[in-house]
């Protein structure tokens, strides 16, 4: 599974890049307000901090301003993926853009319908929401367990990206369904290293070798 890394933040993306964990990075417009900078220079930023797809994404309603965007978007680098949401205009957006040779993010995914409409827009992700299904006491895992199940029932190329992840356990949830994508927040990633056991077995460890009084080095 790749993982991106969710955020505009680049310090947090180059951190985590240097470790050689970001397959690509995604934004959105929350994120872009929270970093409090400028969307086009950070954007170019990020997209010269990874190789990988570089979400960014529109804000127009309808179509026509969503390809605009789009292309707007896609100058800032090659590894641009232009994010539109599910909506009826962002599936004509997607597959104009798609047919335009760019990487295209469906985003605001929240129904299996709307994952299959994405596919046959020529989306190359998919984003569905996790969090904010448990959110409303539903299963967002299900939902990356649908779409796995309808785009392997037909070969669908398109990438399930599951985004709106919260936790660890997501993490390793959508690795164990299948999602060929993880996008998550920094810390998020951070988390999937700890353990309690971990901390409860080195600091024996390091008791023990205390009391040896050596040194390796
Ligand atoms: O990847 C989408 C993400 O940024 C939304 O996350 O936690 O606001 O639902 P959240």
């Amino acid at each position: 599974m790749k993982f991106f890394v969710d955020t505009a933040d680049t310090d947090a993306i180059r951190e985590l890049t240097e470790l050689g964990m970001v397959d690509g990075v995604t934004t959105n417009p929350s994120l872009i307000m929270k970093a409090g900078r400028d969307i086009k220079e950070v954007t170019k930023e990020i997209c010269g901090i990874t190789d990988g797809p570089v979400s960014a994404e529109t804000v127009a309603t309808d179509a026509e301003g969503m390809i605009a965007e789009g292309r707007e978007l896609a100058k800032i680098a090659d590894n641009i993926a232009v994010k539109v949401p599910l909506t009826w205009a962002g599936l004509k957006a997607c597959n104009v853009l798609t047919n335009e040779g760019r990487m295209v993010n469906v985003t605001l995914c929240f129904s299996g319908n709307q994952a299959l409409l994405a596919a046959k827009a020529g989306a190359t992700f998919i984003s569905p929401f996790i969090g904010r299904l448990d959110d409303l006491n539903l299963d967002g895992m299900e939902l990356i367990a649908d779409i796995r199940e309808i785009y392997d029932n037909y070969g669908f190329e398109t990438q399930i990206l599951a985004a709106s992840i919260r936790s660890a356990n997501h993490m390793s949830d959508a690795a164990k369904i299948g999602a060929d994508v993880a996008t998550a927040p920094p810390d998020v990633i951070k988390k999937m290293a700890q353990h309690v056991l971990t901390d409860k077995g080195l600091e024996g460890f390091l008791k023990d070798w205390a009391s040896t009084g050596q040194s390796i080095l």
